[in-house]
């Protein structure tokens, strides 16, 4: 059976995921917009691109979620993006509203589809997605740690002038300026990162990593980061797809863990068929706990103004 993946949002970060999905030839792909023929259009343009990028898969473009039936992953990135001087959290009331719509869409015509979102903000609208679709907790995944991760890793790699396929970085946290890359668990082939840099670097790099969205969204001022935000998401999707079993940072439904009830934020889990199939509780600092509850607690904070409206 060939595998089906929805991408709802066909704008930079959902075109992109598409693209990147049949350059692997991970699955066919519906891109799903509420924008007349854009949909359409992309994924008109990207299936003719199968012939000279090498690829076979089915590419379409729809406005209404019938052609989505049976996916076996909903990628969720519909919504708006951050302008310079916002914060994700200013997107909150409007995302809202449109994750809600996809995701009572994708959960009708896809009842058994795994999630993975990526509007932002990230953890409240995973916890959104999770409320209105009804699924079990291993079937609604945030995208935000595979990122932020991914960021930490590349300004480590410059620093140090190494490849970052030495790099191992880990993030948690919710997807704001209150994640918590953990300096004691990242290291260069297996060498720590205190062995290798000064703590003044170590905490320029940290501060870089957690307004890595901010500096991208400077820079283009239109709009924000699409590149590496559907390199993360599709590289999820792949351990889905491939039940490959990765470890990876995301956003997942906790309950007890790390002392969080009932909150969507980042940890380390493992990615198979069956969406998170563990979620890893290690050991942290004292210090490392304060940072992780903090950064819960703004997660929180959005999650109660969204209380109110579900
Ligand atoms: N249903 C489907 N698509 C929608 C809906 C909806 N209800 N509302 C908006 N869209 C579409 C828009 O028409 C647009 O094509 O979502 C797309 C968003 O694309 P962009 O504006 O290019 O934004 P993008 O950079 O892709 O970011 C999308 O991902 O990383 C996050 O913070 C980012 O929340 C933002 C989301």
């Amino acid at each position: 059976m060939r595998k089906k993946v929805t991408v709802v949002g066909a704008g930079n970060v959902g075109a992109n995921c598409a693209v990147r999905i049949a350059d692997k030839e991970l699955a066919d792909v519906v891109l799903v917009d509420v924008v007349e023929g854009v949909p359409q259009g992309k994924g008109l343009d990207l299936l003719q691109s199968g012939p000279v990028q090498g690829y076979d898969v089915n590419i379409t473009g729809a406005n209404d979620y019938e052609p989505t039936a049976n996916s076996d992953i909903a990628i969720i990135t519909a919504g708006f993006p951050r302008k310079p001087g916002m914060s994700r959290d200013d997107l909150l009331l409007a995302n809202f509203e449109v994750v809600k719509t996809a995701t009572t869409q994708v959960a009708k015509y896809s009842p058994n589809c795994i999630i993975i979102v990526v509007t932002n903000p990230l953890d409240a609208m995973a916890q959104a997605a999770f409320l209105v679709s009804k699924f079990s907790k291993n079937r609604v995944i945030g995208m935000a740690g595979v990122l932020d991760s991914a960021r930490f890793r590349t300004f480590i790699a410059q620093e140090l002038n190494v490849s970052v396929e030495n790099v191992t970085g880990v993030v948690m946290g919710g997807h704001g300026d209150t994640m918590v890359p953990l300096v004691r668990l990242s290291n260069v082939a297996g060498i720590p990162l205190t062995e290798l840099m000064d703590q003044a670097t170590i905490d320029r790099i940290v501060d870089r990593t957690a307004n890595g969205g901010a500096e991208i969204v400077k820079y283009l001022k239109t709009g924000s980061a699409y590149y590496a935000p559907s390199a993360a998401a599709v590289e999820m999707a792949e351990s889905i797809l491939k039940d490959k079993k990765k470890v990876l940072p995301c956003a997942a439904y906790l309950e007890g863990e790390y002392g969080i009830n009932g909150l969507f934020v980042g940890v380390p889990v493992k990615l198979g068929a069956r969406g998170i199939e563990k979620i890893y509780q290690i050991k942290l600092t004292e210090d490392e706990t304060a940072k992780l509850q903090k950064s819960a607690a703004s997660v929180q904070e959005l999650v109660n103004v969204l209380a109110t409206r579900m």
